[in-house]
């Protein structure tokens, strides 16, 4: 596996590993990784004969009262999975590299941008939406590879790919979760043990809905409220969000007949988490 850090030498690697029978697949992370990354990974191993990862905390997705500083950074350990899962390139830029002096420009999905985690982390999406169009424009893979814990900036960022005309495939990965069902986040790390009990209520919560869902219940009311009924049983966990929507629009939805996302996001001690399924 060969790191990288300049975008010159990146951008002439990928180019070189690309041909017409090989596809280039690619996984943006900001590192940390867990076997959610590495599902990624897989994924696009099976679909692509090199595959380049990108390990970036990116400053633009974060707000100034959030954990750019105390992000979690575990370089060497990324190294040696991503080597075992055999990727070909690892992409480390610094920050300078990927925002020179003076950077000014950005890239938001208007309508998108500001929904779900959008609404309360105030210029999150247009940091991704930024950092990941520069990452494509260096990297220009065939095939780019997300995870559906992060289902609104998967939509978002198919939404882009699709605006922007960028010739690239978006393959969303299911979530990987836990044996007791926590969906695995970097953010994990910031849970004691007591936290780490406290942020099952989560997934406890989105099953809830699940099981009315199957039971027949249409009212995406009557979800949602059952849904806080479960978290209540947490006091500690402080909920941001619990929203029924479309999963392309994201828009909320007041039946869930044609099939929606169910997206929750709470603050768990100092971690703010994230989980969503899909009806
Ligand atoms: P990060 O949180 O490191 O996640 C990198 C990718 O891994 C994202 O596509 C995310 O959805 C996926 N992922 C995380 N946890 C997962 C899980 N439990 N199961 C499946 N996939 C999972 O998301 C980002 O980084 C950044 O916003 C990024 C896209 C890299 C732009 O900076």
């Amino acid at each position: 596996m060969k790191i990288v850090h300049s975008i010159e030498e990146m951008r002439s690697r990928c180019r070189a590993a690309k041909t017409d029978e090989q596809r280039l697949g690619f996984v943006p992370t900001m590192g940390a990784l867990h076997a959610g990354h590495l599902a990624l990974v897989r994924a696009a191993r099976a679909q692509c004969k090199t595959v380049a990862v990108s390990i970036f905390v990116n400053p633009t997705q974060f707000g100034p009262n959030e954990d750019f500083a105390k992000y979690p950074r575990t370089l060497e350990r990324d190294q040696k999975l991503l080597e075992a899962e055999g990727v070909s390139l690892l992409f480390v830029p610094t920050v300078d590299e990927m925002y020179p002096p003076g950077a000014s420009t950005f890239v938001t999905v208007e309508g998108l941008s500001d929904k779900l985690c959008g609404r309360t982390r105030l210029g999150h999406f247009r940091g991704v939406a930024t950092v990941v169009s520069k990452l494509f424009h260096i990297i220009e893979p065939d095939i780019a590879y997300f995870g559906q814990k992060d289902a609104a900036q998967a939509a978002i960022l198919r939404k882009m790919v699709r605006d922007l005309a960028f010739n690239i495939e978006i393959v969303v990965v299911p979530t990987v979760r836990e044996a007791d069902g926590l969906a695995m986040s970097s953010r994990n790390a910031y849970l004691n043990a007591i936290e780490r009990k406290q942020a099952l209520v989560l997934y406890r919560a989105l099953c809830r809905v699940q099981t009315l869902a199957d039971r027949g219940e249409r009212d995406a009311g009557k979800l949602a409220e059952a849904a806080k009924e479960v978290l209540r049983d947490e006091p500690a966990v402080r909920l941001d969000y619990i929203e029924i929507v479309d999963q392309q629009t994201l828009d909320p939805v007041a039946d869930i007949s044609k099939g929606a996302l169910v997206a929750v996001a709470a603050f768990v001690g100092s971690a703010r988490l994230i989980d969503n399924i899909v009806l």
